[in-house]
């Protein structure tokens, strides 16, 4: 038998949190043989909503999952993870302002990075969803020493796999059948949806989405604007934030991460720079990555040009920013 793997979601009771979990439990996030455990963290006023969420695990009798911890103890939590998704987070209300929200995100990260770091499994991969996403994940990074600095990522594949729907639609093509697009920089309205390498499968073989396009307008425009102002449009429609395209995205890149790259394809997460692209190194920033063997590594050697070089450190400068106000708040 193999053995179970135990994955945390945190802010398990909220929107995300119950749509994610049954996913985990099916087998989309590691694959259809993997057995896991849930460990499922809320705060005290969400416990009993959180044990409700236990009690549809149970009820939904899951082949796959072989246990479920939910509590409101992060100690507990976070004994023995192998995967950390960490939703949960202090949401932005109304006439807050950034720093005070900010300040709310470091200390429920800083604290969680230090559970993590006494208790999960050793090389435990950490993704970061809970907005501001790059910025505590960076803070995450910053209290949990121990845990490697490659593990700990944040969310861009939200807006990658939104990316490759707009031009899905507007090609008329399967989305299967797009691939190679990037979303570089920050989990915010200045992220930068790049379609300069991303390609279409059509019966004639691999063609750029800029070929097929045949409209610059559109790609430097609307297309980058639709993508980075998804978020809201979903919000308007729905009253609240996207949340099945969320967790389906967390699924993406846990299992791309783990199991690897289709050959041929990349992905974007956030991930420590490095300072590839002449992107500030110690910034969480969504680059293009191939994984294999659980290693993800970015896509070296792809052209910038001088339209997407500003888009690259407009972003950046977004996120040293953000840096900022996050230290800020820790002192
Ligand atoms: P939600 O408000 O429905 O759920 C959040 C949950 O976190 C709540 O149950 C809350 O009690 C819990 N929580 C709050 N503080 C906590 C703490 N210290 N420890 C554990 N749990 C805690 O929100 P929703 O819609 O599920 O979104 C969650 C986060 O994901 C938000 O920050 C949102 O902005 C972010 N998000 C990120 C996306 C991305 O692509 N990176 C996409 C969509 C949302």
């Amino acid at each position: 038998a193999i053995d179970p793997v135990r994955v945390l979601v945190t802010g398990a009771a909220g929107q995300i949190g119950y749509a994610l979990v049954p996913m985990i439990a099916r087998g989309v996030m590691l694959g259809p043989n993997q057995p896991v455990i849930l460990h499922m963290l809320d705060i005290p006023p969400a416990a009993e909503a959180l044990n409700g969420v236990k009690m549809e695990l149970i009820d939904a009798a899951f082949p796959l999952l072989k246990g479920v911890v939910a509590t409101t103890d992060v100690s507990e939590a976070c004994t023995g993870v192998n995967i950390a998704v960490m939703v949960g987070g202090f949401p932005r209300k109304e006439g807050m302002e950034r720093k005070d929200v900010m300040s709310k995100n470091v200390s429920i990260y800083k604290s969680q990075a230090s559970a993590l770091e006494k208790h999960a499994a050793a090389n435990c991969k950490v993704l970061v969803v809970a907005n501001p996403a790059n910025t505590n994940a960076l803070i995450l990074k910053e209290f949990a020493p121990s845990i490697p600095e490659k593990n700990i990522t944040c969310l861009t594949r939200l807006d990658h796999n939104r990316a490759l729907g707009q031009i899905s639609e507007r090609l008329n093509v399967q989305v299967s059948d797009v691939r190679n697009v990037i979303i570089w920089g920050n989990h915010s309205s200045t992220q930068y949806p790049d379609v300069s390498h991303a390609t279409v499968k059509t019966q004639d073989g691999e063609k750029p989405v800029r070929e097929l396009v045949a409209d610059d307008d559109w790609l430097r425009g609307d297309f980058i604007t639709t993508v980075q102002q998804r978020g809201a449009a979903i919000i308007k429609a729905r009253k609240l934030s996207s949340a099945l395209s969320a967790a389906s995205s967390a699924c993406d890149h846990i299992r791309d991460w783990v199991l690897g790259t289709p050959e041929g394809t990349w992905v974007s997460m956030g991930v420590y720079s490095d300072g590839s692209y002449n992107v500030p190194a110690g910034l969480i920033y969504s680059f293009p990555v191939t994984s294999l063997n659980g290693e993800w590594s970015i896509v070296q050697g792809l052209t910038i040009d001088e339209f997407s070089r500003k888009k690259l450190d407009a972003t950046a400068e977004e996120l040293t920013e953000e840096k900022a106000l996050a230290y800020s708040c820790l002192s």
